[in-house]
């Protein structure tokens, strides 16, 4: 079951080290003992609904009171209904009458290392003027935006601009292809994109815009296109289509309406990958969103208010939305941003960067940690990092190898680490330490927040034992929960609300120790964890057999120093023999098709794949021979994986 990770986790099952918060740090945390931990998740489970009412009176800005927190109509929630509300309003206005008016709020460095800081005041300025400009566009309330950009201000400026005006935004990554580009814009029907001209990764320059005309010529529903100059690359302008941003906000002015909007206005949609071919476009809608990731980022973050606060995610995923702006805007945080890759020009930018804002909370992610780790400490030892308090990981599981370097090489022994277990599904943090008050223990994401009710079963859907591994569900609706897949209801419902009756199936495996501590062990379906990013196996192989000498493809994870897992393929050819360069070939294809994320680390010809008599693909055999178990060496020759099937034939 607990596949491809599984060397790791019986690592993670002998873990007994515990860490509990050093008094200094509990002496300053607002959630400050297991006891007051306990007391609120208790009375969260009395009654879910009564518990967020209370949070969402104060911590959300209304227009109009909602009628009733929840309205369930399983598998559809409605939170806070009828209510009225503007995330943009909750993230800028509702500072300006506060001493956080002029209080930083981004505080961006580019690769080459340009510099901008924003004011919650500037920053309210420049998504108004950039939301009135995406009004002279006609963009309107439930009208769906692209945005394909590098990590600037302008990139969170557009996020909010869409939200204060009730267009949806649908973030892609800068890494994905125009294939990729044009598949979004078409499910999601976006009539417009937004991009910039270029971008900075490793000193040299992405040509973003050039990937978007390609993208755009396959997307009939965009109108325009609107581009920052970012790097002053030399791109096509298509006259009638493509306006420059700062064109575009030079006649309008900084005065913009937050519209009240029905808390279930749809905010935005998310790509993410799932155990088929087509990636769903997960839907979240305001009200709930907003208010789950400005709690989750308080109780997570304990976050104070002179907090320097740098989450590294790149707002192409769902870290970027919730813990770079949604939850630590509404907060009224102080957050860094920085655009470029961590090694550029040299492997110690991050704690360069850390001495240079005093940066008090990191949130990374554990394939970072060890690609740092591989690094070398010398790279650390040259900053003085002593500003952090607090350290926090997503994404994935984290080694405690790698948990303990974190540790006690970056947290010097002191800071508490928030290994945070959540979904682009859940919206936020699902499960966490709250670091005042839950002891920690390397490899374990602890305990759920309050508010959040799991329940681990097994095949037959009883509840598991302690320490019996099972399917994760959560029993009870929350605000962050996704409200759907964009245009496919029946697909939310198949794949989140079958496996388990009334409960959110969240697709990976965990289990409960003595404790009541949970452990994460890894995805239940066919989808794998690179660099922690989702990848569907499926999506890859329907790439590569769309290359015309492809027969048949099986793509599984292998386990990975750096990345968590790499990507093998297993590949059968038609019209063609195996050679290195048609192994180059096929990985530029599946850069081409879905981006250089999913470009297969390994591919290996066969002359067959192996099948059970039952004709499914082996994998667990392909995964034995991807990690080295059974064929040693990435060669070019054909493997006749066929005879290897005939002596493991197993379901
Ligand atoms: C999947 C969700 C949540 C933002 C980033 C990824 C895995 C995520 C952890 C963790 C063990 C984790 C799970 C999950 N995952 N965080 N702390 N410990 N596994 O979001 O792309 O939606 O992927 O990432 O398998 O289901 P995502």
């Amino acid at each position: 079951m607990a596949n491809e990770t599984s060397g790791r986790i019986d690592n993670v099952m002998q873990e007994a080290r515990v860490f509990p918060p050093t008094p200094e740090f509990q002496a300053k945390a607002a959630i400050s003992s297991m006891e007051q931990y306990q007391q609120m998740w208790d009375e969260a489970k009395a009654d879910p609904p009564a518990f967020w009412d209370e949070i969402a009176k104060t911590d959300l800005h209304w227009f109009e009171p909602y009628r009733k927190t929840l309205e369930w109509n399983e598998p559809f929630a409605k939170w806070f209904v009828d209510g009225k509300t503007n995330a943009s309003y909750n993230c800028l206005d509702r500072h300006l009458t506060t001493e956080r008016r002029d209080k930083p709020a981004i505080i961006w460095e580019g690769e080459p290392g340009d510099t901008r800081t924003l004011t919650y005041a500037e920053l309210h300025s420049e998504v108004c003027r950039f939301a009135n400009g995406l009004k002279s566009l006609g963009i309107q309330q439930g009208d769906v935006v692209s945005i394909y950009m590098p990590m600037t201000p302008e990139l969170a400026i557009a996020m909010l601009a869409c939200a204060r005006i009730g267009a949806i935004h649908s973030v892609i990554f800068a890494g994905f292809s125009a294939e990729a580009i044009a598949d979004r814009n078409h499910d999601a029907s976006a009539r417009l994109m937004l991009t910039s001209d270029g971008a900075w990764r490793r000193g040299k320059e992405l040509s973003l815009k050039a990937t978007v005309d390609e993208a755009l010529a396959k997307s009939p529903t965009v109108e325009k296109c609107v581009v920052l100059k970012r790097i002053g690359n030399d791109i096509n302008m298509q006259d009638g289509r493509d306006i420059w941003w700062h064109d575009l906000i030079e006649s309008v002015n900084d005065d913009c309406l937050a519209e009240p909007f029905d808390s279930e206005t749809p905010l935005f949609i998310l790509y993410t990958s799932g155990s088929t071919g087509k990636p769903k476009g997960i839907k979240h809608t305001t009200a709930g969103y907003n208010l789950y990731a400005k709690k989750t980022f308080e109780w997570v973050f304990d976050h104070r208010e002179d907090d320097i606060y740098w989450c590294t995610a790149d707002c192409g995923w769902i870290t970027g939305h919730s813990y770079v702006v949604y939850g630590p805007m509404a907060a009224g945080a102080t957050c860094v941003m920085y655009e470029g890759a961590p090694n550029f020009p040299d492997e110690g930018r991050f704690w360069e960067l850390i001495e240079k804002y005093k940066v008090t909370i990191l949130y990374t992610a554990p394939t970072a940690i060890r690609a740092f780790i591989k690094w070398g400490d010398e790279w650390v030892d040259k900053h003085d990092i002593s500003s952090l308090r607090l350290l926090g990981t997503v994404g994935e599981g984290i080694n405690p190898e790698a948990w303990m370097w974190y540790h006690e090489k970056i947290g010097a022994g002191r800071c508490p680490i928030v290994d945070t277990w959540w979904q682009t599904e859940t919206g936020g943090i699902m499960m966490s330490p709250l670091p005042g008050a839950i002891p920690t223990k390397p490899g374990s994401c602890t305990k759920p927040l309050p508010g959040i009710i799991p329940g681990i079963f097994d095949e037959n859907n009883e509840l598991c034992e302690k320490n019996q591994g099972g399917k994760l569900t959560i029993t009870h609706p929350w605000p962050g929960m996704l409200r759907g897949i964009w245009g496919d209801e029946a697909r939310y419902k198949q794949q989140y609300w079958s496996s388990v009756p009334h409960c959110y199936l969240a697709g990976d495996n965990a289990r409960i120790d003595d404790d009541g501590y949970y452990w994460i062990m890894g995805r239940i379906d066919d989808v794998i964890n690179v660099s922690g990013h989702r990848l569907s196996t499926i999506e890859v192989e329907s790439a590569l057999v769309s290359h015309p000498n492809v027969a048949e493809s099986a793509v599984v994870g292998r386990p990975h120093d750096i990345k968590g897992q790499a990507i093998a393929a297993f590949v059968t050819l038609r019209d063609a023999e195996p050679s290195d360069e048609l192994k180059a070939d096929l990985k530029l294809h599946v850069r081409k098709e879905i981006g250089a994320l999913a470009a297969p680390d390994d591919i290996r010809f066969t002359a067959v794949l192996p099948k059970t008599r039952s004709g499914k693909i082996m994998r667990r055999l392909l995964r034995d021979i991807a990690s080295g178990k059974e064929v040693a060496g990435d060669t070019s020759t054909l493997e006749d994986l066929a005879s290897l099937a005939k002596l493991r034939d197993e379901d």
